[in-house]
């Protein structure tokens, strides 16, 4: 393939990015992305709080967008993310109890419903594991309505819209370390009990102080050894040229030496679109042109 997402299709995978929607007028973002991704994750327009900015008034605008964009462009999407304890509506930041335990269930049911059969998979639940040692839960508004709202979160995505995958997706859990641990034995628990989870998302945003773990793959084989998908789900790699370049193709082949490891996304398409507040981590400069990563990414695919 002569495309990141062609060269991904070839073995059965996806290449995508994170995409803002309000650069769908950029010509050169677009020319891009239309080119080289089959995959495509709303980078902020499918979160709580731009969906559901008033409790029970739905917006998707933003949303609708994207997937429009994606149809038209033979894309797919995954759907991220439906319940965070970041980027809440304000009315739901203050909430507790079964009060914020039920408009979460009720989030995750209107937003799953409104979009059901236009999503690949779902990020159902986002970042609910503490960093650190304790292998515990994060503590959050959500967290503190209960242990089980994961699970009940899982359950009401899978009957608002059976035909998605629905994964957990979290950060600093790309190599074995005290945090994936945590993460491994509740998907193993939601196997042995039959909640409903398909994949599992490793973010994999990575710089000097948190570069590709040395057991990336083995990490990524062992949940796939629970009867997950796994995917990777908002690549980025701070630094520039070789040094870059052999970390995303490290990657890259991590991925491929893993059947179910079916798709790469990057969050965001040129460095200047990254999320990050410096450094160049993505494939494209600012410009546009193909960097030493990109070039690095495609060989590996
Ligand atoms: C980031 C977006 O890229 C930013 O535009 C926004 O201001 C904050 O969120 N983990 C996630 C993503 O799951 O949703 C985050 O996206 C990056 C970290």
């Amino acid at each position: 393939g002569t495309t990141l997402g062609a060269a991904a299709a070839e073995t059965g995978r996806y290449f995508g990015t994170a995409v803002a929607v309000n650069k769908l007028s950029d010509s050169v973002y677009v020319g891009i992305l239309n080119r080289e991704f089959n995959m495509v994750t709303a980078e902020n327009e499918m979160k709580w709080d731009a969906t559901e900015p008033n409790q029970n008034q739905f917006n998707y605008t933003s949303g609708d967008r994207l997937v429009s964009h994606a149809q038209a462009n033979g894309m797919r999407v995954r759907g991220h993310a439906l319940a965070w304890h970041q980027q809440q509506p304000g009315w739901a930041q203050n909430m507790s109890g079964t009060a914020l335990r039920n408009a979460m269930l009720n989030h995750v049911t209107q937003v799953a419903t409104h979009y059901r059969g236009k999503i690949y998979a779902w990020d159902v639940v986002n970042e609910a594991f503490a960093d650190g040692g304790s292998g515990g839960r994060r503590d959050s508004n959500l967290q503190r309505t209960g242990n089980d709202w994961i699970e009940a979160a899982f359950r009401a995505a899978r009957a608002a819209d059976p035909g998605a995958k629905l994964c957990y997706n979290d950060y600093n859990t790309d190599g074995q370390n005290a945090k994936s641990n945590g993460v491994y034995a509740m998907v193993q628990d939601f196997k042995a009990r039959g909640v409903p989870i398909d994949c599992v998302g490793f973010q994999s945003h990575f710089n000097s102080q948190s570069p590709v773990p040395s057991d990336y793959q083995a990490n990524l084989q062992r949940f796939v050894n629970l009867g997950v998908e796994v995917q990777i789900t908002e690549l980025d790699i701070e630094g520039s040229g070789s040094s870059q370049a052999d970390s995303y193709s490290r990657v890259v082949r991590a991925c491929l030496a893993i059947s179910r490891c079916t798709g790469i996304t990057v969050w965001g398409i040129r460095d200047t679109d990254s999320w990050r507040a410096s450094g160049t981590p993505l494939l494209f400069d600012g410009n546009g042109n193909k960097k030493a990563a990109y070039t690095s990414t495609l060989n590996a695919l």
